[in-house]
């Protein structure tokens, strides 16, 4: 899917202890690239990154993203040539509970990297990891376009929204071909809820459908009528892996931002995917308890994938039967023997990647 394009190509990726960073970090490596990670240790035990081992393939550094100068030590040593930027409080009722800890990760930590990249001569692509939640939502019928307005409600979307305004104002004012330099392509990653084996996450709908069905348990469901774009994990990684590419052959032309989601067709709600779940499981049932006062979250919210559709020649290969079926797999082969998950993700990485190619999702 990316030739050689990855083989020997010095990438850092923040978060890579995290559920969309492990798999990241383990196709790049999957790859060829030469990767180094920085991020707090795992959150959740079990962690995909502990499951399949990826402090061994990779190099490894825990730090603080609000740290400026731990950031630009793991640059020194690094010596990047690419960076995924992930690292993230990325819960929206985290986010209620702790506001002040989110603005400073998901804000600050961005301007530490952009920081530290304007400060290091090695670097010449970065992809910035934000949300479909940077949005001014509307709770629209349409997808949003990359031009609509940012917004954001809660504190985990709104610094998303910020995120994305410091990423722009860092690559108009130093990045660009105009900037005051490093000249280097910066984009933006809008992506929506993803869905995958691994994640273990608090109120996630996987990962609390998972942990009621591997106990028995009926699975919890607040908000079922609410409607997200899912995908597969794999999807918008494929994604961030060919902007990258891309951003590194024509910085002027692919910096900017990116949304990846499902096709329009396929947006279920919460609902829908855990009786889906339920089905590729073979049992399990749900409880939706009274509603009752609850901090807001949205209900509708979809992408327009458009651009990266015709731009960059991505599209998701996966509908959300298959993506719940990956998931099911996954979780089902882990829960019957709770080993090393390596070979399983790895093996899941390189048939999407066959897929993908198949859909003549490839770099030329
Ligand atoms: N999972 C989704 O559905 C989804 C949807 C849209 C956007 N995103 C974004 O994708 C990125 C990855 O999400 P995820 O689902 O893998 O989240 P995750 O919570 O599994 O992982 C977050 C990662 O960030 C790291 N991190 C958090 N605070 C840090 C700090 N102060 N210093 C250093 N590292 C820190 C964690 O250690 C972890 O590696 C985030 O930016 C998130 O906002 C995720």
């Amino acid at each position: 899917m990316f030739n050689d394009f990855y083989q020997n190509k010095r990438v850092l990726v923040t978060g890579h202890t995290g559920f969309k960073g492990s798999w990241l970090s383990l196709w790049l490596h999957e790859l060829g690239a030469n990767v180094t990670g920085f991020a707090l240790p795992p959150s959740t035990n079990p962690s995909h990154f502990n499951l399949i081992s990826l402090d061994n393939l990779v190099g490894h550094f825990e730090g603080d993203i609000r740290d400026l100068e731990t950031i630009k030590h793991v640059f020194d040593i690094a010596k990047p040539e690419l960076i995924f930027h992930l690292a993230a409080q990325a819960l929206v009722r985290d986010s209620y509970n702790d506001p002040k800890t989110t603005f400073d990760t998901n804000i600050g930590g961005t301007v530490n990297v952009l920081e530290a990249i304007r400060q290091c001569p090695s670097v010449k692509a970065v992809v910035v990891i934000t949300s479909d939640k940077c949005y001014d939502n509307r709770e629209w019928v349409w997808g949003y376009r990359e031009n609509d307005p940012l917004g954001g409600h809660d504190p985990y979307s709104a610094s998303k929204g910020a995120a994305e305004i410091v990423a722009a104002a860092y690559q108009r004012s130093y990045f660009d071909k105009n900037g005051q330099g490093p000249h280097l392509g910066l984009a933006t990653a809008r992506a929506g809820n993803v869905i995958g084996g691994g994640d273990w996450a608090k109120d996630r709908i996987i990962p609390d459908c998972i942990r009621a069905l591997t106990t028995d348990q009926p699975i919890i469901i607040r908000n079922p009528q609410a409607t997200r774009p899912w995908q597969h994990v794999l999807d918008p990684l494929a994604g961030y892996l060919l902007l990258a590419a891309r951003l590194l052959e024509n910085p002027d032309k692919y910096s900017g931002a990116w949304n990846f989601g499902p096709q329009t067709y396929d947006q279920t709600t919460v609902r829908e995917l855990a009786e889906r779940l339920i089905t590729t499981w073979g049992s399990g049932t749900i409880q939706s308890p009274p509603a009752k006062k609850a901090p807001h979250e949205a209900h509708l919210l979809h992408l327009s994938i458009d651009k990266a559709i015709f731009d960059l020649k991505w599209q998701p290969v996966l509908d959300s039967s298959s993506a719940i079926n990956w998931t099911v797999d996954w979780y089902k082969s882990w829960h019957h023997s709770q080993e090393t998950r390596q070979e399983l993700s790895v093996l899941q990485i390189r048939k999407f990647a066959e897929l993908a190619a198949l859909k003549g999702q490839m770099l030329s």
